[in-house]
Formats: structure tokens, sequence, C-alpha cells
């Protein structure tokens, strides 16, 4: 099972004071060194953390792992991700108001329009990944769409209480099973902790975890490459109980 380490908020501390520092890039090399197995950065129609210049200097610096760059459908995100070349693309819905991700992209609604983006992606040798809920349907639309993974969003799931957290569980434990029945990888994030990462790394369908906030929130007491390795130590654990993988 893989990690990506999400490096958008060290980006994010930076930007409190518009400075130099923390640089993000020297955070994913930090991240790569501790075993993280892919970069993954949001390149935000707001800039709000990572700017252009960090995604030039990201591909610079990553050779030895995977870089994947988590965007929305838009044709400035398109240029820019033909132009740098990462290793994934991951289409994700955007709002400028936002915290964060809210929900899934909608890719049944999106269809034709997606089919024709990603085509264009694949042609430059980008894999493409759509970032959806747990839910058949956008399974579905995003194989039409021409995708190679799907990342299922856990937001749900974590943020569940009570009886809830079994049943966010229970979805996504069918459409991991369900995507990977249907031929495509499948990949998961959002708002996984040290706490909650557990249940959903035993979902042996799932290949690998997007994960940010909470490692770098921890980084500021542990160190980054400290936090990175408990991150990946708990997924492996976790997968080590159900297959001895
Ligand atoms: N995967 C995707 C597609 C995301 O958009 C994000 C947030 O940028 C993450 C994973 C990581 O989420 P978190 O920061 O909550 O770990």
């Amino acid at each position: 099972m893989r990690l990506g380490v999400n490096i958008d908020h060290i980006a994010t501390i930076r930007e409190a004071r518009k400075t130099y520092e923390p640089d993000p890039v020297k955070g994913a090399l930090i991240a790569q060194d501790a075993g993280a197995d892919q970069i993954t950065f949001h390149l935000r129609e707001d800039r709000r953390h990572i700017q252009d210049e960090d995604v030039i200097r990201l591909r610079c610096a990553i050779k030895r792992i995977p870089l994947n760059m988590e965007m929305a459908a838009t044709e400035e995100m398109k240029n820019i991700a033909i132009d740098i070349k990462p290793d994934r693309v991951t289409l994700v819905p955007e709002k400028r108001q936002e915290i964060t991700t809210e929900g899934g992209l909608d890719v049944v609604n999106m269809l034709s329009y997606l089919k024709e983006y990603i085509a264009q992606l694949k042609e430059a040798g980008i894999s493409v990944a759509t970032f959806i809920d747990p839910d058949e349907k956008q399974i579905d639309a995003s194989i039409e769409a021409g995708v190679d993974a799907v990342e299922l969003h856990t937001g749900e799931y974590a943020n569940a209480t009570g009886k809830d957290i079994q049943i966010q569980l229970e979805r996504i434990r069918k459409a991991a099973s369900y995507g990977k029945k249907k031929g495509i990888s499948v990949f998961a994030g959002h708002g996984l902790t040290y706490t909650n990462v557990q249940p959903i790394a035993a979902i042996p369908e799932i290949e690998e975890l997007n994960i940010g906030h909470s490692i770098i929130a921890n980084s500021v007491f542990w160190g980054l490459h400290e936090a990175v390795y408990r991150m990946k130590k708990l997924m492996l654990e976790a997968r080590e109980n159900i297959s001895g993988e």
C-alpha cells in the first residue's frame, strides 16, 4: 500500500506571511526520504497555498517517486499540467469559498466534457484519476470518461461519529471492491488522521492513500520525517493484519 503525502499545507504556512519559508519542495524531499511513495499537491485556482513556481520546482526535484497534481478540470489547469507533466493528475471539484475540497467530482453530470478533457491529458502521457464520492454511478462514469484510477473521498467517513462510522466505512469498502472488479485502480483520501487511517488502510482493494493535513499538522510537534514515517507505519500495520502484505 502506497502513501501519497500532500504537501499543500507547508505552503499554507508560508503564504500566511507571504515569505519564503517553509518551502514545500524541501518538505517533499523530506517526505520522500521518510518513506512517502508519492508527492501530492493541489494547485488551486485561487493559489491560496501552492504557487505556480512551486509546481515547476517540484517537477524538477521529484524524480524518484511519482508526482500527483490535484486540480480543477479547467482549461488553465489542463495547460499547466500538459506543460509540467506530473505523473498523475487527480481531477477534483473546486469552489472558491470552501475551506477544503467538499464532496467528490460529479463525473456523471460532466461526462462528455470530461471524456474530451481526460483524453487530452492522457495524450500528453499523464495518468488520470477522478476524486469521487464512494458511489458506483460515479465509478462507472469515471471509467466511461477514460480514467486509470479513482480516488474515493473519505471525508464523510472522517467526519462521521457513532454508528455512522461503520456505515461510511461499508460504503467505501463496497465502492473499492466495485472499482477493482471493474478493472481500475482504487485510491482513497481526505480527512485521514493517525486515529482513523487504519480501517481504510485495511481495505484490500485500496492501493494508495493521499494524506496531507494531519501529517503536516503533527509535523509541528514531531518533525516532518517522523510524521510521515508514523503514518506509513500505521498503514502498513493495518495492511499486514489482513493479508500479510
Ligand atoms: N485527496 C484529495 C483529492 C484532496 O483534494 C485532498 C486535499 O487536498 C487530500 C487527498 C488530502 O486531504 P487531507 O489534507 O484532509 O489529508
